[in-house]
């Protein structure tokens, strides 16, 4: 009995010896089986390691460029939350990345076009690029030039709408003071010019005709260049307001005979030294028109100044008027080098100047025409142009009549009144 029990304890032993061998071989095949498997991912692992650190590297340096641009950049996502706001973005707005991110856009930052609200729907369809006001944290308010672009996003990018804001307050104060100093230089200039202008126009009149010719033609000369210099930094002057939004008229009504036979009669000497023709038809039949005595000159003065500028000697230049019942049209027409029909369109625009007009060598600013059109449109006139190269211009604008009849005082008082207030629109 005690044998028996010792064998089976025995075979108990041996029994379990074996299966203890054969877990233990299972285990070293497992671990062998392991570690051929751990040597074999081993480059894997170190590859998704390196592709991890360039992704890192990658989008580390995206900010930092993003972070280094001066104009403020928003993303947005395919619901117009916030997915990214760069340095610049966060200094326009006063928020920060983590306050604003995955907010929707239109309740934190609110943008406005001429006090009128845009919205995200608006300004992220196809491409925007308009001055708005952004609205941002606690009601800070900065004027920007809002671009958007509609990201070619992917589900997975989940990239709506990109927003770039370029910061204007700084460009405007500039702009600001540029003007504060071209009015200040230019008032300086015109006192002592205006004596200039006095005196010299005084002594040729008492002392012009006891003088030798030679030294009447320098008079002349310098009588001549001191009034072009006067019609500059008058130009300059009324740009400064027609900036600032500040060109004021007076409006009455006006003979132009009178008013265009004085200015025309200032200019004579210019066209005379360039041998150049220059013809009033006056017409006692025309009715007054309403306008501003004096910005009407400078009209009339800068064109013909262009017709004598633009026209050859032996040219010739002639200003004539013809009314219709509601307006007058006056026409400045030289026989002069004309304008290409391409360039006719940018006529009028600031600072813009034929190119084949330069290349002769004619000096000038490109801002005549400019104020010109300024001045007739608070006028409630029009200006436009005809032209040939080769043939010559035809420069026209016309004016309003001014209404006559025996209530006429009254009645010319209102529509001045109103055209100054711009509620009169002929
Ligand atoms: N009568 C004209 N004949 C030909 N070209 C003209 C005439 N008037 C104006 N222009 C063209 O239009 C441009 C703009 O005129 P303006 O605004 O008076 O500027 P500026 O005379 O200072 O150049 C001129 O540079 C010239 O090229
Ligand atoms: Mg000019």
């Amino acid at each position: 009995m005690s044998t028996a029990l010792l064998i089976l304890v025995t075979i108990a032993s041996v029994i379990s010896v074996m299966a203890a061998i054969i877990w233990i071989l299972k285990l070293r095949r497992q671990l062998s089986e392991n570690t051929r498997n751990a040597a074999q991912l081993a480059p894997t692992l170190r590859q998704l390691e390196t592709e991890r650190d360039i992704a890192i590297a990658a989008r580390d340096k995206t900010n930092e460029i993003l972070a280094s641009v001066i104009d403020g950049i928003v993303a947005l996502d395919f619901n117009k939350n916030v997915i990214l706001l760069n340095k610049a973005a966060q200094e326009l707005t006063g928020y920060s990345e983590t306050e604003i991110q995955g907010r929707p856009i239109d309740r934190m930052i609110r943008l406005f076009s001429e006090q009128e609200e845009i919205l995200p729907k608006t300004y992220c369809q196809g491409s925007f690029n308009k001055p708005v006001k952004v609205v941002g944290k606690e009601g800070k308010q900065t004027k920007v030039n809002l671009m958007t672009t509609q990201a070619e996003g992917s589900v997975q990018t989940n990239l709506g709408c990109i927003l770039i804001l370029h910061d204007l307050s700084k460009e405007e104060e500039l702009e600001q003071m540029k003007l504060d100093f071209v009015s200040m230089a230019s008032h300086e200039l015109k006192t002592p010019l205006t004596s200039i202008i006095g005196y010299l126009s005084v002594f040729l009149d008492e002392a012009g005709n006891k003088l030798p010719k030679e030294n009447l033609d320098l008079l002349d000369k310098a009588f001549v260049s001191a009034k072009q210099l006067q019609t500059l930094i008058q130009n300059l002057l009324n740009v400064n307001k027609i900036e600032r939004e500040r060109l004021d008229v007076e409006v009455e009504p006006i003979n132009l005979n009178d008013n265009f036979g004085k200015a025309i009669e200032d200019l004579q000497n210019q066209a005379k030294l360039k041998n150049i023709s220059l013809n009033f038809s006056r017409d006692d039949t025309l009715p007054k028109v309403l306008a501003d005595p004096v910005r009407i000159g400078e009209v009339i003065n800068n064109l013909v100044a262009n017709a004598i500028n633009y026209t050859s000697a032996g040219g010739k230049i002639t200003v004539y008027m013809k009314a219709s019942p509601n307006e007058v049209t006056t026409t400045v027409e030289d026989t002069g080098m004309g304008i290409s029909q391409e360039a006719i369109p940018h006529l009028f625009s600031k600072f813009f100047r034929v190119s084949n007009s330069m290349q002769k060598g004619n000096k000038g600013t490109g801002l005549g025409l400019y104020i010109s059109k300024s001045i007739i449109q608070k006028l409630n006139g029009k200006i436009w142009v005809e032209s040939e190269v080769g043939k010559g211009s035809k420069f026209h604008f016309s004016l309003p009549v001014a209404i006559q009849d025996t209530s006429s005082l009254d009645r010319n008082k209102f529509v001045s009144e109103a055209i100054q207030t711009g509620a009169l629109n002929y």
